[in-house]
């Protein structure tokens, strides 16, 4: 995360604000540490503030600091970070910006990993460099200066970035600053990722940015080794070039420059409150900023082919964002994990907006309109998705199978790619993401991509790596989710692909009156969510007869084993219990021998055709002196006597699970409050899984 301001004639005080706000707005990408380097009183001074824990810590260390708050600045560049520790524990030490030296000529935050950073640390340490973190980053911040030393003068700030990207593997997004450029501030992506906001009060000329192609053949001038540790024994040389482009974006109809500003961040919720604009940058996208004016250039990608500059998108579109900063504030909630339960009545809504006529029970998802054909006689559907989209996918999986008649098989992303899956070209690959950014699902992207499969996105981040990378889609717009505990994303998606296996099968007579049936009660699902939402009070309770133990299991089968694992998962990393999702068709293969008088169990005995089923399973658990909690359906007569019920209306078979997962999270939100667990901010996680 890395809100960077460049600001005309502002207080320091102001300054701060801007990047403790923007850093507050995306901690919850990642919450171990927080750091902000902004320039000194003396030319060439950077100060740096780092705190472990969270941006309201680092606040307070500013607060009780000494520093000339006042201060006026003319023009000036700073950046801040908050951290997700992958390389070095999270401490002050280890928190962002990272520098090359200790005149701090380099300055860098980053996101991210660079998988060759241990290699690159271990070849600058035989250069003679000391380092003073335990990240992959610091290995950057050196190589810029090594870079930067082992040239002639004059190299511009684009160029030695490009030189030092060059020699990095794995995925980042970088801001970097330096003494030798003040005033300049140069930002890149590969794999994270990264946008600028651009604040002005004109009118814009055109929508668009100029991208300078700086692939092989158009950068003769720049020599740089092969990207490996090793090139660094023989420094690269670099002759100097200036790079100057139009930036014709930044003019005004008058045709005279802007005031302007720019924000540099990982995430719209960090700029939204100063500007709606935003350019979303692409992989080996290097932006560099200037003297009000944004300049972006391209490193040659590999995925780049043969293709000439001139086939390759040349320009960078400013996009107009429709995020609100209401929908990113907590309002009347305790926690965002909290407004975004209770937000599902109006999220469902927005996902089916546009889309459903509930009087001809028609489907239109514009994004698939042209890819329909294809998706209808392609030999089988892979869904592939982490954590709680690929419950999603688990929880839809039945009824796309039965409405399209075409074999779905449902993946983990990290999975799917450690065995290397055959996928072929008449494959539909369709890849489940709320952040649209998680690093194991773009890298499974990426892979059906190359071998020629239809790739469809399921996404809620608008302007997301996966939203931008696939064939096409469906937005599920569930607007933001920031609790890092998803909720409204899993109903938001549910319905989604609920609505795809609709829209697949509308050329089906056969399946009409079962489409009918599923729409009909996709008009009814707002109403029911806000009936279980009613249940509040009661679930607390209940968290709190069961806070104490150890364990939770939730069972189910069909349908509602998707709910079990999502329930699971929720209750886990929120509030640090373990629970289990397990399949009541299993119970026999190993999981009863769990079941005794004091392990609480949760069976889900919703009215679907597996009812029967699960009734055995019911009584094959309090034969072994379980003591289950009933998930089951209002006026359900048929739950034993003196049994504990969580009720819920009944709904057609495919959409119970999207009900009967809402008691869950309630309960799940409940048991961490009741264990005094921060919700929005689990321990060890993120919100975006950025990395492998
Ligand atoms: C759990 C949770 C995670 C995410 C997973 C995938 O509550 O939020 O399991 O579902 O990290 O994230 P996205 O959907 O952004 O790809």
């Amino acid at each position: 995360c890395c809100p960077f301001a460049d600001v005309s004639l502002q207080r320091r005080q102001e300054i701060l604000e801007v990047l403790c706000a923007g850093l507050a707005r995306q901690e919850y990408r990642g919450y171990d540490s927080a750091g902000i380097g902004i320039d000194g009183d003396k030319p060439n001074e950077v100060v740096y503030f780092k705190e472990v824990g969270k941006v309201a810590g680092l606040r307070k260390k500013i607060a009780s600091s000494s520093i000339d708050v006042d201060k006026v600045f003319i023009s000036q560049v700073s950046i801040a970070h908050t951290r997700w520790a992958t390389h070095g524990q999270p401490s002050e030490r280890n928190c962002h910006p990272v520098r090359s030296d200790e005149k701090n000529e380099f300055c860098v935050v980053h996101n991210g990993i660079v998988t060759n950073g241990g290699e690159l640390r271990l070849v600058l340490q035989k250069r003679g460099y000391v380092f003073e973190t335990d990240t992959d980053t610091e290995a950057v911040a050196k190589l810029t200066k090594y870079i930067y030393d082992s040239q002639p003068k004059g190299i511009t700030f684009t160029e030695l970035v490009k030189a030092v990207l060059k020699e990095l593997e794995g995925s980042f997004a970088f801001v970097f600053k330096s003494i030798h450029y003040p005033n300049e501030v140069v930002t890149a992506r590969r794999g994270s990722p990264l946008l600028i906001g651009v604040k002005t009060d004109k009118k814009l000329k055109v929508d668009f940015v100029d991208v300078e192609f700086a692939g092989q053949e158009n950068d003769s001038k720049v020599d740089v080794p092969p990207p490996t540790p090793s090139s660094l024994l023989a420094p690269p040389t670099i002759s100097p070039k200036v790079l100057r482009t139009q930036s014709r974006a930044f003019m005004s109809e008058d045709g005279l420059p802007q005031p302007i500003e720019f924000y540099i961040a990982s995430d719209a919720a960090a700029v939204v409150e100063h500007t709606k604009r935003v350019l979303y940058l692409e992989d080996d996208d290097i932006a560099h900023i200037a003297e009000g004016e944004l300049h972006i250039h391209r490193l040659r990608r590999k995925e780049d082919g043969d293709q000439t500059p001139g086939q390759i998108a040349t320009t960078r579109s400013i996009e107009t964002l429709e995020l609100e900063i209401a929908a990113i504030m907590k309002g009347k909630f305790d926690t965002f994990m909290q407004k975004e339960i209770y937000e599902q009545p109006e999220s469902v809504v927005n996902t089916m907006r546009g889309r459903v006529n509930f009087d001809t029970h028609q489907i239109t998802l514009g994004g698939l309109r042209a890819y329909l054909p294809i998706m209808r006689r392609c030999r089988r559907i892979v869904f592939i998705a982490c954590g709680t989209s690929y419950h999603s996918c688990l929880a839809t999986r039945a009824i796309f199978e039965e409405l399209t008649e075409i074999p779905v098989s449902v993946e983990l992303a990290s999975d799917f790619l450690d065995r290397k899956t055959p996928i072929f070209r008449d494959d539909v690959c369709v890849f489940l993401s709320q952040s649209g950014e998680t690093a194991d699902t773009i890298l499974a992207l990426r892979y059906c991509l190359e071998r020629g499969a239809l790739c469809v996105g399921i996404v809620n981040t608008v302007g997301s790596t996966l939203s931008r990378e696939t064939h096409c889609g469906v937005h599920i717009n569930a607007g933001p989710e920031v609790g890092v505990a998803s909720t409204k994303a899993y109903t938001s998606q549910y319905i989604a692909l609920l609505l795809v296996a609709l829209q697949l099968s509308e050329d089906r007579i056969s399946f009409s009156e079962r489409r009918r049936q599923i729409i009909d009660a996709l008009h009814e699902m707002p109403g029911m969510i806000k009936k279980v939402l009613e249940q509040d009070k009661g679930l607390q309770q209940l968290a709190t007869t069961i806070s104490d133990n150890k364990s939770l299991l939730l069972m189910g089968r069909g349908y509602q084993y998707a709910t079990c694992l999502e329930g699971a998962l929720k209750i886990k990393e929120i509030s640090y219990m373990h629970s289990e999702g397990i399949l009541a068709g299993e119970l026999k293969h190993g999981p009863l021998a769990l079941i005794d008088e004091n392990m609480p169990v949760i069976i889900i005995m919703t009215q679907d055709s597996l009812y029967p089923k699960v009734q055995s399973a019911f009584a094959q658990i309090t034969a072994r002196k379980a003591q289950p909690v009933v998930l089951c359906n209002e006026g359900d007569e048929g739950i034993p006597a003196g049994a504990k019920t969580i009720r819920v209306p009944k709904t057609v078979d495919c959409l119970q699970g999207l009900l009967n997962i809402i008691p869950l999270q309630l309960l799940s939100y409940h048991l961490a409050v009741k264990n005094g667990c921060d919700v929005d901010f689990p321990r060890n996680l993120a919100k975006s899984v950025t990395v492998e």
